[in-house]
């Protein structure tokens, strides 16, 4: 085995069984890029401060710029036993530079240097899953817009409550996703601070400029503490906690769906390309989509419940327990992504079945709420109005009738007020179309619902 970077003081080489245990370079070499680039910010601020030779500086530059090629080329392949990205890089500039390439880390440490990498690489995992969150509401905008009348049960406990429209319900997932952009957005800024400079823990002797690679690295700010520079992971866990909120609202979304699929509803029907059948009953079209979003929601919550774990009892400042933030949080950002990319298609294509929502809604006295309200209307207190349609859906279902269906005697036999206006009133379709209070499911009041989110949505941009 070569020689370890940090090998002066010790008398012996590592056990190998060390080494493989302690090297993370098969989970963080895909921070290269980042590595790289920080690496380059700090090159460019010694050679400029004086700390080390311009045209060393200069040569460092370009070294690190053909690593960075080579990598991406495919020329470069990593070497699985490097302990990790930075000490790959690192050697490999010294293997083409010699003794210039060994000035590259004064006045820094793995600990900065690691510290920036996450920051760096995360800052564009928060893009991209902010992209798809956005994909994914613009897909149920398009769904709503084309349900605006699609007449569904809304439910409470799971049981047919009042009627709303098949728009109103999906947008309440827009709504949420919305937020979740929001989360996003606020991890991401206070992910974006520079540590570099903090060096091992103690910040350092030599005069470094850190706003400059703050600047050079598109940094909001200077993170304020060295030692807080190289412990925090917060911005892990705020970005696990979102991806968490946001694999929870996709896993609601993903139940539902899954609901909506059985026969029992038959609410919708996938696509063809986005289900799977089952080995041994021909007939099976099953959800597997939704159900392994369902199911990868809890490894996501594992992340989170990683990170957190890891970081509650640690001694400040850098401790190897930390290298485990990236399996955690890449998985998290990964699989959510995976999640975004397959539902957003499946979702577009999926087929909606108006006529069985519908049929749906028509059982289950879900006007019954409006029965009572015509009665308030007439002037009754709305607790008697309540009791009163209480005894008619007692009478309904002994009957096996429907609101819509019992006679105006039975009506007027349980309360004299009732009269022929009644079926209208109680119509699914009025039900709906009165229930135009703000962020209501009437057609009109989810037009409006609908503008001020795509209002909010520019804004968010
Ligand atoms: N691979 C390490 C990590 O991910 C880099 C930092 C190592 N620092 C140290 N003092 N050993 O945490």
């Amino acid at each position: 085995m070569a020689d370890m970077i940090w090998a002066g003081r010790f008398t012996k080489q590592i056990d190998e069984r060390v080494n493989d245990f302690n090297s993370s370079i098969k989970f963080d070499s895909r921070m290269y890029k980042s590595d790289i680039e920080g690496s380059i910010a700090h090159a460019t601020m010694l050679g400029s401060c004086g700390i080390i030779d311009k045209g060393e500086s200069e040569k460092i530059i370009e070294g690190l710029k053909g690593i960075l090629a080579d990598i991406e080329n495919g020329s470069l392949p990593f070497d699985p036993a490097a302990e990790d990205i930075h000490m790959f890089v690192e050697s490999e500039l010294t293997k083409r530079l010699g003794a210039t390439g060994k000035r590259l880390h004064t006045s820094r440490s793995r600990n900065d240097q690691v510290a920036v990498d996450i920051r760096l690489c995360l800052r564009d995992e928060v893009k991209e899953i902010r992209a798809y969150v956005k994909e994914l509401i613009g897909t149920i905008i398009t769904l709503a817009e084309g349900n605006l009348t699609t007449v569904m049960p809304g439910y409470t406990h799971l049981q047919r409550a009042q009627p709303i429209t098949f728009a109103h319900h999906v947008l309440a997932y827009a709504q949420m996703l919305a937020r979740d952009i929001g989360r996003l957005d606020d991890a991401a800024k206070r992910m974006n601070v520079n540590p570099l400079g903090s060096c091992a823990l103690a910040g350092t002797t030599y005069p470094i400029d850190r706003q400059m690679t703050t600047d050079l690295l598109g940094f909001g700010e200077v993170m304020g503490n060295s030692l807080d520079g190289v412990s925090d992971r917060d911005f892990c866990i705020e970005l696990a906690s979102a991806i968490s909120i946001l694999m929870m609202h996709l896993s609601r979304f993903s139940e539902e769906i899954i609901l909506w699929c059985s026969w029992e509803f038959k609410f919708v029907e996938l696509d063809d390309a986005y289900a799977t059948g089952s080995s041994i009953m021909p007939q099976k079209k099953n959800p597997d989509v939704t159900e392994l979003i369902r199911g990868k929601t809890g490894r996501v919550y594992g992340d989170l419940n990683t990170l957190l774990t890891m970081m509650k009892g640690l001694p400040l400042a850098y401790n190897k327990d930390m290298q485990e933030d990236k399996e955690a949080i890449f998985d998290a950002v990964d699989t959510v992504k995976l999640c975004l990319k397959t539902f957003i298609p499946m979702l577009a294509t999926m087929r909606v079945i108006p006529q069985n929502m519908r049929a749906a809604a028509a059982r289950g006295f879900i006007n019954a709420t409006d029965c009572a309200d015509y009665l308030v209307k007439k002037g009754m207190p709305f607790r008697d109005a309540y009791k009163a349609t209480g005894t008619l859906v007692h009478i309904c279902i002994e009957k096996g009738l429907t609101l819509e269906t019992l006679p105006l005697d039975e009506y007027k036999a349980v309360c004299d007020i009732f009269d022929n206006d009644v079926f209208d009133a109680i119509s699914l379709d009025t039900c709906v179309m009165q229930r135009n209070s703000e962020g209501g499911p009437a057609p009109d009041a989810v037009k409006k619902q609908l503008a001020a989110l795509k209002g909010k949505l520019d804004a968010l941009g």
